[in-house]
């Protein structure tokens, strides 16, 4: 076996650990002490001010925080749910500005004086918002994990289509936009359900769409 294979480091790379070890251990303390609190520097930290389910939250947040992280872990709002943290499953989906948006893809700061709405922000137990009633009436989820992006999705996606804003399915830029099966359907493709309830929660949104 050669030299190389049977000691994988260098003679050189020995050398050089082995001075930097002595010039350390000849350090002062306070050297040292002051050399590990310039490797660990504080993270950048801005203040932002969010309008979260029409209540305006100052935070004071690191600049990679995500909107995802900054609603379940700095204000609490755990409803908005975690999946990929990828922008793959669409499970944080939230509404900002009355459109849908992939919170773990949107970096807080970039949100200063945005209105953000959460499924808690769309109805409670008690005052269910038409699209969550629909969702029991339609048994339009199993586990629940995905429900709350869906109902986020499923509420923006109709106002998009009353909007008039068109999709990837429309074939006539020029005609009233209609609910269509299709144009629902498309357009919450972002959201997946593990558990399969897609016939369940279309039935669910074509109801919301027709009262
Ligand atoms: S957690 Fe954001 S898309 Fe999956
Ligand atoms: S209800 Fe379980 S993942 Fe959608």
């Amino acid at each position: 076996m050669s030299e190389a294979r049977r000691f994988p480091v260098s003679r050189r790379g020995v050398i050089a650990g082995g001075t930097a070890s002595v010039a350390a251990a000849n350090l002062p303390w306070s050297d040292v002490k002051a050399q590990q609190v310039e490797r660990s520097v504080e993270p950048p930290s801005v203040s932002v001010s969010l309008n979260i389910n029409g209540e305006e939250r100052d935070l004071e947040l690191d600049t990679r925080v995500t909107l995802l992280d900054a609603l379940r872990e700095h204000v609490g709002l755990t409803g908005t749910k975690k999946g990929c943290d990828h922008g793959q499953c669409g499970a944080c989906t939230v509404m900002v500005n009355g459109e849908r948006v992939n919170s773990c893809l949107s970096l807080a700061v970039m949100h200063e004086g945005d209105e953000i709405t959460t499924i808690e922000g769309l109805g409670t137990p008690d005052a269910l918002h038409p699209m969550q009633a629909a969702f029991v009436k339609h048994d339009g989820y199993q586990c629940g994990y995905c429900t709350p992006g869906q109902i986020c999705s499923a509420v923006a996606v109709l106002q998009e289509i009353e909007r008039g804003i068109p999709s990837h399915v429309t074939d006539d830029l020029l005609a009233d936009m209609q609910p269509t099966n299709m144009e629902m359907r498309e357009r919450m493709s972002g959201n997946i359900c593990r558990c399969g309830a897609y016939s369940n929660i279309a039935e669910a949104m074509a109801d919301v769409a027709e009262g």
